[in-house]
């Protein structure tokens, strides 16, 4: 590079998983175009972990390891930290005391921003620092940048898709080859998309966590992973995904922020899609998502959602992007988070398909049809299925409001001919 200085980075991971370990690879490979195009010479100087010993083979070679995260983020011989640990503590403290020794902070930890967020880009804001995070939401798909500034002054109403890329590598090994949940589960594991502890995908709160995030972005609201309801994918069965097949739909785990006018409603729940939605055809541990503005119309982002590499594109992005600040003494702040009315899911209408074990004798379908039209959820169509101990009845409704359909489910439960409700799904994208 010519005519620019160059400036040296020095940067300090805390992490050497699935992620840390495919950044630290991707800046040692990417040093020199990066010097080249940018005039930041990047080193990953120290690499912080739980236990050092289970990475021998890192001990003589640079960067150098250590056990001791907390001397990396006051070290007067770091200039960036990047927090690839995951979870809350003690990643919380470490983000917190690295802001408040000088540097700015990567995270890739979307639990963290969704419980602490408002707080820390607070602390982050007052020293003058940056806290990215586009990993943190649809892994390699630049969704963050997207919505903080190229639609920074859009008036955006509604963020719609997949962000979660385990679930939905799972539901689509069910469904496109019959693979069971549990080998689903565990291939997505052996890949590195789960999280370390997986039962975060698959109920669906790593996602509730990346809408929380969402919406205080898209929407500059000052809210959290407690205003999201969330559902995850644990009830669907091998029968709800074969279903949805006959039906011409495909199961898909959905996560959405809309603003109205008074509330921001957020919330992540699995949807059956016509096959011929956009989102439907999103298949592997791929990750897509809708944006929808006022002024801009329509836009979809589509990409690796989780996986070490694409996720360390992201986080090295954000690297960059704070290296630059650094220099130029500025950075890049999600400014005052206003706090909003979170819309109460009750209220919100949705047809829906509902699975029911009942008793193969007379009368049953006369009295569990009352009862859905005692609670005005009206049924557009209806399939029994199997005899005797396999009896089914599988509804789908009209658009019906939540609330009415929990007050069907909960008095169709009292009745003794139905053995148990299975799952509910909604069915959405018509
Ligand atoms: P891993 O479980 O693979 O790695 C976690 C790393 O953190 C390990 O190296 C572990 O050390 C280290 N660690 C744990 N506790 C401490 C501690 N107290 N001090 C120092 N180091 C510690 O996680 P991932 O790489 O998969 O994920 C990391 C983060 O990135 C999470 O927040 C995750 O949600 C997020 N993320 C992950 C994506 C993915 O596809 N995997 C995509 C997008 C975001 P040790 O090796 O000694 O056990
Ligand atoms: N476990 C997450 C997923 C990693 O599967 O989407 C990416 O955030």
């Amino acid at each position: 590079m010519e005519n620019k200085e160059v400036t040296s980075i020095r940067i300090g991971v805390l992490g050497y998983g699935n992620v840390g370990k495919a950044l630290v690879n991707l800046i040692t490979d990417q040093r020199e175009p990066i010097l080249s195009r940018t005039a930041l010479d990047l080193s990953v100087d120290v690499v912080a972990v739980r236990d050092p010993k289970k990475h021998s083979d890192l001990e003589v070679a640079s960067p150098q390891i250590t056990g001791n995260a907390y001397d990396v983020v006051v070290s007067d011989n770091i200039d960036v930290i990047v927090e690839v640990i995951g979870g809350v503590e003690p990643a919380k403290d470490l983000v917190q005391a690295a802001l408040n020794a000088g540097k700015p902070v990567i995270t890739a930890n979307k639990e963290l921003l969704a419980k602490h967020g408002p707080e820390l880009f607070r602390i982050a804001d007052d020293r003058g620092l940056d806290l990215l995070f586009e990993a943190a939401v649809a892994g390699g798909v630049p969704l963050m940048r997207v919505l903080r500034e190229s639609l920074k002054g859009e008036p955006i109403q509604r963020v719609m898709g997949i962000v979660n890329g385990t679930t939905n590598y799972i539901l689509s090994k069910m469904s496109e080859t019959g693979m069971s949940y549990e080998d689903a589960l565990a291939e997505a594991q052996a890949k590195g998309y789960a999280e370390s502890d997986p039962s975060a995908d698959v109920d669906g709160q790593d996602a509730a966590s990346k809408a929380a995030i969402i919406a205080m972005v898209a929407f500059g609201a000052q809210l959290g992973l407690s205003d999201v309801s969330y559902e995850g994918i644990t009830e669907i069965t091998a029968g709800d995904i074969l279903f949805a097949k006959r039906f011409g739909h495909t199961i898909k785990l959905l996560a959405i922020a809309e603003q109205s006018p008074n509330a921001i409603g957020v919330r992540v729940h699995p949807a059956m899609l016509p096959n011929y939605h956009p989102l439907a055809s999103v298949r592997d541990s791929f990750n897509a998502v809708f944006v929808e503005g006022e002024a801009v119309g329509d836009l979809m982002l589509y990409g690796r959602g989780a996986g070490g590499d694409p996720t360390a594109s992201a986080v090295l992005g954000d690297v960059i992007a704070a290296a630059n600040n650094l220099t130029q003494n500025t950075n890049n702040g999600l400014g005052n988070l206003r706090t909003t009315a979170i819309q109460a899911t009750e209220e919100l209408e949705s047809a829906y398909y509902i699975n029911l074990e009942v008793a193969d004798e007379p009368g049953v379908l006369a009295a569990v049809a009352a009862v859905f039209g005692k609670h005005g959820v009206s049924i557009r169509s209806m399939e029994q299925e199997g005899l005797g101990e396999e009896a089914r009845i599988v509804f789908i409704t009209h658009s019906s409001k939540e609330r009415n359909v929990h007050s069907t489910l909960d008095e169709l439960r009292k009745l003794t001919c139905v053995i148990q409700i299975g799952t509910k799904i909604r069915v959405m994208g018509h």
